[in-house]
């Protein structure tokens, strides 16, 4: 295996950017950082996808650039990403990086982030970085390794938001259960302990994944029963479902997701485009789940489902 990491410019028309965002995530890279000319300086300017300010901020000028990062030696994944993004009209240049080259870009673009529903917050934070817990805030020590999950994109934030908005809402049980699907570093089922969880499982189908989210469980003092289990596999009915996973697998696993669920439980999806988003309230409703809320944050989207008590 050789260690290190390719790093990924793409370049293509500015409307396809999200599709392009997400099939460079889907191919495995931990997060996309997005390049765009300065007009007015002439100049280079990068956002990274993963942070809470990009918002703000953005501005209208063509994309330029979408950068990326794959572990060296995943050939395959490097050719499907190459034609996935060719079909939609993007171009890609790639260069190798070292281990420590990649860690250290990648470790200047990870800040905190803090989600916060009704006078309660979640903080996630790399473990490099020192922060002081004020009293009422759960605070979660993240250390990514080669997953995704530490707080900052829009997608997981959501789904915080939304763990939040339940576990404080009393809408459920006291002591409740979650399934975390596609767990990456374990952030959800992580700060679902935290929020008071009496149990939490983590099903990955990325081995590295799972090898991560465990590391992060001790790192938190939180137990979490992890495994690399299809879901098929995984036993056990729970009060909480999340997935932020693609849109195109929610709809697969759609009808597995809703047997995973509790009757008057409770199911979180993200990772949804806007543009996904009909599509994938159609699916979830047809198979007899209740929308119970959506939250939408740049272009993605997170939807809140309810399974019928009977
Ligand atoms: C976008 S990351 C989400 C990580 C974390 N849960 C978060 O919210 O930040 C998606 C994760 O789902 C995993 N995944 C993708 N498809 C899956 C599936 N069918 N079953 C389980 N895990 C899956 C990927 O390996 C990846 O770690």
């Amino acid at each position: 295996m050789v260690s290190g990491w390719i790093e990924i410019k793409a370049a293509g028309p500015g409307e396809s950017k999200d599709l392009a965002t997400a099939l460079l995530i889907a191919a495995g890279s931990p997060g996309v950082q997005e390049e765009t000319v300065d007009t007015s300086a002439g100049k280079l300017v990068s956002h990274s996808l993963w942070e809470d300010e990009t918002r703000e901020d953005e501005d209208t000028s063509p994309v330029k650039a979408l950068k990326a990062y794959l572990p060296a030696g995943d050939e395959a994944a490097l050719k499907t990403v190459k034609a996935d993004l060719g079909r939609i009209g993007w171009s890609l240049e790639t260069s190798f990086l070292k281990d420590t080259d990649w860690s250290e870009k990648w470790k200047k673009g990870l800040k905190p982030i803090k989600v916060k529903y009704r006078g309660s917050s979640v903080i996630v934070k790399p473990t490099w970085h020192k922060l002081k817990r004020a009293p009422g805030e759960i605070m979660i020590d993240i250390d990514p390794g080669m997953a995704f999950g530490t707080g900052g994109h829009a997608t997981t934030k959501m789904c915080l938001k939304a763990i939040l908005r339940l576990a404080k809402g009393r809408r459920l049980p006291k002591g409740p259960s979650i399934l975390d699907v596609g767990t990456g570093t374990g952030v959800l089922a992580i700060a679902a302990i935290k929020l008071g969880f009496k149990k939490a499982v983590g099903t990955d189908i990325d081995k590295v994944a799972v090898k991560v989210a465990r590391k992060n469980a001790g790192l938190n003092r939180t137990k979490l029963s992890l495994t690399a289990k299809d879901l098929s596999g995984v036993p056990g009915k729970y009060d909480l479902v999340a997935a932020n996973i693609l849109a195109g697998e929610l709809t697969r696993l759609s009808g597995l997701l809703k047997d995973k669920m509790k009757p008057g439980g409770f199911l979180i999806l993200s990772g949804i485009l806007e543009t996904e988003k009909a599509s994938i309230e159609a699916a979830f409703t047809a198979i007899g789940l209740e929308k119970a809320f959506s939250l939408a944050e740049k272009e993605w989207v997170a939807l809140a489902f309810g399974k019928p008590s009977r």
